[in-house]
């Protein structure tokens, strides 16, 4: 049984005084639900005092990106262990610093190896364009980049054990568009895409052990259509993770 996972990328929203602010207007909510891996990735300025709220609670701290270099010469770049002090976990490869930012599977697959050698769990994000999903090329784009982001990380990922990676399905027409996938749709790619790559990247087992999470669109409203597909294990939130009552109501849908 995988343990359903939600996580909020807050994206570039919320100053550390609004930070401060939605955070404690989420955490009792949160806590009050239990079963589900709760995760909150806000801005980095904002994860030393979102940390600091967080504390003694069983909500997990994210970040939204790193370089794959430990320190360096790397003007405006935030290295692993930076991250690492706050975070257990960071967002890796969103489709926004794909294509805003000319990010690659080459250098999306560096970022997840310096996560891991890090003890950061990276939430690898893949997804097609509305391009590539009219041209039917859905299945070919996310088993490339599955691969690809995946590359050379056997020594790593040891089979059999509890995955150290989650994986959301984002496709990019969904994304920020109030046009979500169908849940049947979506549950599809990871049944026959994700899981049979990840297999046969890593053996069955461990294929099993990867939570894979859904996003695009998600609200209060059809969260629970999302999540009720087995092969879903929960969502990753943008805008409606900015939004108390919407983002509790996913959470709980996802319990
Ligand atoms: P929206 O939930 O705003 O569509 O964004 C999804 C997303 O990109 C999460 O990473």
């Amino acid at each position: 049984m995988r343990k359903p996972f939600v996580a909020g990328n807050w994206k570039m929203n919320k100053t550390v005084a609004e930070s401060r602010h939605l955070v404690s207007e989420l955490v009792p909510g949160l806590q009050a639900i239990d079963g589900v891996d709760k995760v909150l990735c806000p801005p980095f300025t904002s994860l030393l005092a979102v940390a600091a709220l967080l504390e003694g609670t069983d909500i997990g701290l994210g970040a939204q990106n790193i370089h794959w270099e430990t320190a360096g010469a790397f003007t405006g770049e935030i290295s692993p262990p930076m991250v690492a002090e706050y975070c257990q976990y960071v967002i890796l490869g969103h489709s926004e610093r794909r294509a805003y930012f000319g990010e690659t599977d080459e250098t999306v697959n560096r970022k997840i190896k310096a996560a891991l050698a890090h003890d950061l769990t990276p939430i690898l994000c893949v997804g097609e364009t509305l391009e590539e999903n009219e041209a039917e090329r859905t299945k070919e784009v996310i088993s490339r980049q599955v691969r690809e982001d995946l590359y050379g990380l056997e020594g790593m990922i040891e089979p059999g054990n509890e995955s150290p990676l989650v994986i959301a399905y984002e496709p990019i027409w969904a994304i920020g568009t109030g046009m979500a996938a169908t849940a049947d749709g979506a549950a599809a790619v990871v049944s026959d895409v994700i899981r049979p790559t990840l297999s046969d990247l890593f053996g069955e087992a461990f294929a099993q052990t990867v939570r894979v999470l859904y996003g695009g669109s998600v609200k209060g409203g059809n969260a629970a259509e999302f999540f009720s597909q087995p092969e879903i294990d929960g969502g990753l939130i943008g805008g409606a993770s900015l939004k108390v009552a919407d983002f509790i109501e996913i959470v709980q849908a996802a319990s």
